[in-house]
């Protein structure tokens, strides 16, 4: 089933084509799209003012070729051409209709497998062994998994992988802190505070002792020679440390396909650098290996140089230190390499905050000239800061950063408080589930809901509120449409709503139905873009468009016929809500 969106962006081109043969239209964007205001119709055409330059004709004139065609496309009731040569379509109450009939029997919901046959891996989460998960890495997992959850819908084959920080320089710091001072106690109370404990303190006394600095390197050397001991104590963390990431990702929903962490791709990094040597695109530099700029872009574009002083130099990307230690850069290189032998995916992402933006630019150029055969799109989807109320990084009252565990047991807190107040009656074992599925539904929100790269603030009140752009708001619509679906079977037993038609005669029915129709378009462009904040803004206007259609206008009072179209229209509306929510990774309860 094709969208709307999708018909008349290939009816446009059709036209276009066949009232300007022999001219190369290529290049030119001429698909449709959805329209601000309605008074413009439902959807709109803008390719006619490239095309008239392309042809030298008036914009006007180019749009009218087209619009004044004899026939008009499917579900179109008429076209205007407004303003310099905007081509507006107008959609027909029963296309409308007909289509939302088609949508309430489809368990997709008219969305398109568009991925099918097609392979992404998607890099997220990736957290550090032995630390604990903290705040920033919320978004890396909540971002990574809305984009996982979509993908899949859309039909592809999805390689979510956790890249765990499970090697490197840390490791010496913790051997020789276990070693030394490892607090047994503590450490079956509470594992990731005690190898914290154990890291901070040993860090100190080697920044205050490079004797000690030097003691903890040797640790690591023994440790990537494979001595027996420094393995075992090694193993160990990871597997303190899994349990908590598992705690984590089960509370939050989220699953992996693989977790390969660091250590995996460790036996293949002096091969790397062996090749990339060979392949002659990288090079010794004082006692170390470096990828260095080929010289083919300006150096403004080159993530091999950089301004120091108003001067332009090497910033070479290291991928084998001078006492022959590897670099994370080396690990990303043979991640990549072997990502393509396993899976050949069309394309990788990779979700980190936006600091990263100069490594991935690096690995990305210096992949394209180690294996320039490779046929893959490669992705950098970065984030930016949570901040505070004072507009800095979000810490602790104490200074400290958040530790994920105790944000998500404070969210589900708030949330059976809030649940409390509005239905003191209901249950405390509902209210507890009720308020789990919205304190961690808020926290997720609020992270998907702007534009990623944005900074955002966090704020509890504003989350959790009621009202707004949250998910407390969608998830309460979706339980309100849930109690009129209810009263209707109570009053009408037995009566099925969709033995009658859908009928879009009144304008806020129609405002409803042509937002519902979009869902794929949303999700496909949600997806492309990687930006979930486009299916979060959708789902929120959906969601005060019901409200108002909800307000204004008669349902079970309404005639027999109009009350079941209306019931129907309910039942899309919230399919739609409970399939976006889900593709958020936000959970709906029957109440609130
Ligand atoms: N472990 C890293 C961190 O916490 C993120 C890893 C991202 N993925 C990658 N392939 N480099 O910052």
């Amino acid at each position: 089933m094709n969208t709307f969106e999708q018909s008349l962006s290939v009816w446009a081109r059709e036209s276009f084509r066949a009232a300007f043969p022999g001219v190369d239209l290529s290049k030119i964007n001429i698909g449709v799209v959805p329209t601000a205001d309605e008074m413009h119709g439902e959807y709109q055409c803008n390719a006619a003012m490239a095309i008239g330059r392309l042809v030298k004709k008036s914009p006007r004139d180019v749009a009218l070729a087209i619009a004044r065609g004899p026939a008009l496309p499917d579900g179109v009731d008429r076209l205007e051409v407004a303003g310099p040569g905007f081509i507006n379509f107008f959609l027909r109450s029963e296309a409308l209709a007909r289509r939302l009939e088609a949508i309430q029997d489809d368990e997709r919901l008219g969305v398109p497998a568009v991925g099918s046959g097609r392979t992404v891996v998607i890099d997220y989460s990736s957290p550090n062994v032995a630390k604990p998960m903290h705040i920033g890495h919320i978004r890396s997992t909540v971002i990574g998994n809305a984009l996982d959850r979509l993908h899949r819908f859309l039909g592809f084959r999805v390689v979510a992988d956790n890249h765990l920080g499970d090697w490197g320089t840390q490791f010496g710091i913790l051997l020789l802190g276990w070693k030394r001072g490892l607090d047994e106690g503590a450490l079956k109370a509470d594992p990731i505070a005690e190898l914290e404990r154990i890291y901070k303190a040993t860090n100190a006394v080697c920044d205050a002792d490079p004797a000690q600095r030097e003691l903890a390197r040797q640790e690591l050397v023994k440790l990537q020679q494979g001595d027996p001991e420094n393995l075992r104590i090694w193993e160990k963390m990871q597997h303190l440390s899994q349990d908590q990431f598992d705690e984590v990702y089960r509370r939050l929903g989220v699953r992996f396909d693989v977790t390969l962490g660091e250590s995996f791709y460790n036996p293949r990094l002096a091969g790397v650098v062996e090749s990339l040597l060979a392949a002659g695109v990288a090079r010794e530099t004082l006692g170390a290996i470096g990828v260095f700029t080929d010289g083919k872009l300006p150096d403004k574009d080159d993530p091999f140089r950089i301004s120091r002083n108003g001067e332009w130099t090497d910033n070479p990307c290291l991928v084998r230190k001078s006492d022959g230690g590897f670099n994370y850069a080396t690990t990303d290189l043979a991640t990549l390499a072997y990502r393509m032998e396993t899976w050949s995916p069309e394309t990788i992402l990779y979700v980190t905050d936006g600091r990263q933006q100069l490594h991935f630019r690096q690995i990305f150029a210096a992949f394209r000239r180690w294996l320039p055969e490779a046929r893959v799109q490669l992705e950098h989807i970065w984030f930016g800061t949570i901040l505070g109320a004072d507009g800095k990084p979000f810490k602790t009252r104490s200074g400290d950063t958040v530790k994920l565990r105790e944000l998500l047991d404070e969210a589900e807190e708030r949330a059976y408080a809030l649940v409390t107040e509005k239905s003191p009656e209901v249950d405390e074992g509902v209210r507890r589930e009720i308020a789990r599925a919205v304190g961690l539904g808020a926290i997720k929100y609020a992270d998907l809901m702007s534009n990623r790269q944005n900074d955002y603030v966090f704020s509890w009140d504003k989350m959790l509120s009621f009202d707004g752009n949250t998910a407390p708001y969608l998830q309460y619509a979706c339980a309100r449409i849930a109690s009129v679906q209810d009263k209707y079977a109570e009053r009408f037993s037995g009566k099925d709503p969709r033995a009658c038609p859908v009928t879009i005669s009144d304008p806020l029915e129609r405002a409803l139905a042509v937002r519902l129709v979009r869902f794929p378009d949303v999700v496909i462009r949600a997806a492309e873009a990687c930006k979930p904040n486009m299916l979060a803004d959708y789902l929120y206007d959906i969601a005060q468009v019901y409200s108002t259609f909800y307000q204004n206008i008669p349902f079970l009072k309404a005639d027999e016929g109009v009350r079941e179209s209306r019931v129907r229209l309910c039942d899309v509306t919230a399919k739609t809500l409970r399939c976006g929510l889900n593709l958020l990774g936000i959970e709906t309860p029957a109440r609130i």
